[in-house]
């Protein structure tokens, strides 16, 4: 039995984790960067993922899609009792990863369509295009104008749409409200909170701490490469101690 080995109790007592960090290590070079991060999430939750800048966020999330930059050294990393530390980037994708790293890198040249078909090129099939145009009806109406003309949360959609058109279990979400209107970090918002209740887990990175908080159920704060916060989401709103010292609001 490989049960995920899991250092915080939070709700591991109810049912098991289904994405497990355990003691996760991560260098650039010889930068020490993820310094010995544990942190699990339950099948259908959100967690948010804060600290300040530098804090080793994005090296996490690249260390949980399986990079290889940063190179992951010790620790481990399971899926749905599948060793995600034992694979590379593309076996990561397969097992149900999808990272939406923060430029959204959408296919220049390509429509919206094209670009959501061409994620479905390699099976298996995951939304299809009605389900996600009914998800995302601005890419519905939008379905021929090329993708790099979109507006920046019309990207930031088609970018978590083109991950949905994969099979996937984990979205891994880097920045996705940055320099967008709060009326379009709304629309977001509840698109992810549907997207939650159709079982898929997310992490969410943000610098829009408050906004990642009133979404997710669970965050998890790093600071210089180590968890120092691990809870509920409602306990970060409400700890202003907390969040002055390590989100800096
Ligand atoms: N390719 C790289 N090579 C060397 N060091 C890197 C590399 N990428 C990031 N780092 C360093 O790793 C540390 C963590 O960076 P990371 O990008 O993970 O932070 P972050 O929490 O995502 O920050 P931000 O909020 O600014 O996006 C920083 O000190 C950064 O300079
Ligand atoms: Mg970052």
């Amino acid at each position: 039995m490989n049960a995920p080995f899991n250092k915080h109790a939070n709700n591991a007592a109810t049912s098991p984790a289904f994405l497990s960090l355990w003691e996760v290590e991560a260098y650039y070079g010889e930068s020490y960067i993820v310094q010995n991060i544990s942190f699990s999430i339950h099948e259908g939750e959100i967690l948010a993922l804060l600290g300040r800048n530098g804090a080793g966020k994005t090296s996490t999330l690249r260390t949980i899609a399986r990079l290889g930059n940063p190179e992951l050294r010790h620790g481990e990393i399971w899926l749905d009792h599948k060793p995600l530390h034992e694979m590379k980037s593309h076996q990561a994708a397969a097992a149900g990863i999808a990272l939406v790293p923060e430029d959204r890198r959408i296919i220049a040249g390509l429509t919206v369509e094209e670009n959501l078909q061409l994620a479905q090129i390699a099976p298996p099939k995951g939304w299809s295009l009605d389900r996600i145009y009914d998800l995302f009806p601005r890419l519905g109406e939008r379905r021929k104008q090329e993708g790099v003309t979109l507006s920046g949360g019309e990207q930031q959609m088609l970018a978590i749409a083109r991950a949905l058109a994969r099979d996937i279990k984990v979205l891994l979400l880097d920045e996705p409200y940055e320099g967008l209107a709060p009326v379009i970090v709304q629309e977001i918002a509840k698109t992810l909170g549907v997207i939650r209740d159709q079982g898929i887990t997310t992490v969410i990175v943000e610098q829009n701490a408050v906004a990642a908080l009133k979404l997710a159920d669970r965050a998890v704060i790093l600071d210089t490469g180590s968890v120092v916060f691990d809870g509920s989401a409602a306990e970060v709103l409400e700890n202003s101690d907390l969040r002055a010292q390590y989100l800096a609001i």
